[in-house]
């Protein structure tokens, strides 16, 4: 009681104040002052709120919804469709401004929307519009309320993906620790091209880093569909095994084709091309091969020279990293080498930290 009490008067010093385009503060550093009484149920709340005029002004924004929108706007005295029309589909706009206009559906919107820029991961929110009065005719001021769903969504994704990578590992004499070294180390090259060479990769942005490694650790997910007598054979295959064997790359396209995010599919695809075009599935050659799995090649392949195997030695850090290099312009992307050959180190402290 007393709590509530508190929270009575820390809103009863909130003043009301009339809705002047001059009271709307320049991006001075400090949440929106206040413009309708409505806005002070949201002030404290947990739920990130805007309040927007007719005109689609954000008048209002509560500390929530600062919070989750810091580093992606400024949302100060901006006008809504500024402010996040690059975020809704143009169909979403106009049913946005038909809502409020014609009062369509009643005065009421609800929508999802996608939020990213470079340097921050994308959030996925669910957005709810309503006039703030119900009882108005024409409202003057509607609330946009926001339900960030950004977890809640990956979790789903990936928590099927993750039981696929688990039915592949049963098959695949692979074993659970190379998926997860393979993750840590594209991520590595991938967070390198971020940091260092965004002019030349401008393409990695903080989403692309965030990805790669879960994507490439289901690089041979398509090993599921190799019958097991050609995947566990001991000693070389025949040139039609081999044939069976490069299917993987194809199947594991297919079965990530239900994956959002295209990245997936072009790791499985094409992680076995190779620069000189003399790899597999396509004979892709130069940059036709797609970033995220030139970058995945060299993540697989240093981890598999790494091994032991029924049919070969293990080999230690430096021969590899030497082995790799030699093959610079020819199975690897020739810049790609140089950024591996300078984070190398780094490669070989995760195969240590994350050995079988
Ligand atoms: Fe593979
Ligand atoms: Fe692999």
């Amino acid at each position: 009681m007393a709590d509530s009490n508190r929270d009575m008067e820390e809103l009863e010093e909130v003043e009301p104040l009339e809705v002047l385009d001059e009271d709307i503060p320049d991006k001075s550093g400090e949440h929106l002052q206040l413009f309708s009484s409505s806005s002070k149920l949201f002030l404290n709340s947990i739920f990130p709120v805007l309040i927007i005029d007719r005109n689609l002004k954000i008048v209002f924004a509560n500390p929530s919804c600062e919070n989750l929108f810091t580093n992606f706007f400024n949302l100060q005295g901006c006008y809504f469709t500024d402010v996040f029309g690059k975020a809704f589909e143009i169909d979403d706009i106009r049913k946005i401004w038909e809502t409020i206009i014609n009062g369509e559906n009643g005065y009421s919107w609800k929508g999802k929307v996608r939020i990213k820029s470079r340097a921050m991961v994308s959030v996925q929110v669910r957005v709810y519009i309503f006039p703030t009065d119900l009882d108005i005719k024409e409202p003057h001021e509607f609330i946009v309320m926001f339900d960030d769903v950004t977890e809640e969504n990956k979790q789903l994704l990936t928590s099927v993906f993750i039981s696929l990578l688990e039915a592949s590992k049963l098959k695949d004499n692979d074993t659970g620790k190379h998926i997860i070294r393979v993750n840590y180390y594209s991520k590595r090259i991938a967070e390198e091209l971020y940091h260092n060479y965004n002019e030349k990769y401008f393409q990695v942005d903080a989403d692309f880093v965030e990805n790669i490694g879960f994507l490439a650790s289901m690089h041979d997910v398509g090993k599921i569909g190799t019958p097991d007598d050609i995947l566990n054979k001991e000693g070389p295959l025949s040139e039609w095994e081999w044939a069976i064997m490069r299917e993987h790359t194809k199947n594991g396209a297919f079965i990530l084709s239900t994956y959002p995010n295209p990245m997936a599919k072009e790791i499985a695809l094409s992680h076995h091309e190779r620069w000189d075009g003399n790899g597999y599935p396509f004979q892709l050659e130069g940059d036709m091969i797609p970033l995220a799995a030139r970058i995945v090649t060299f993540a697989d392949v240093y981890d598999a020279l790494r091994m032991e195997r029924s049919y070969k030695p293990a080999l230690t850090h430096s021969v590899t990293v030497e082995k790799m290099m030699q093959d610079k312009g020819a199975h690897f992307d020739p810049f790609l080498s140089d950024v591996f050959y300078s984070i190398a180190e780094d490669f070989n402290r995760l195969y240590e930290k994350n050995k079988d």
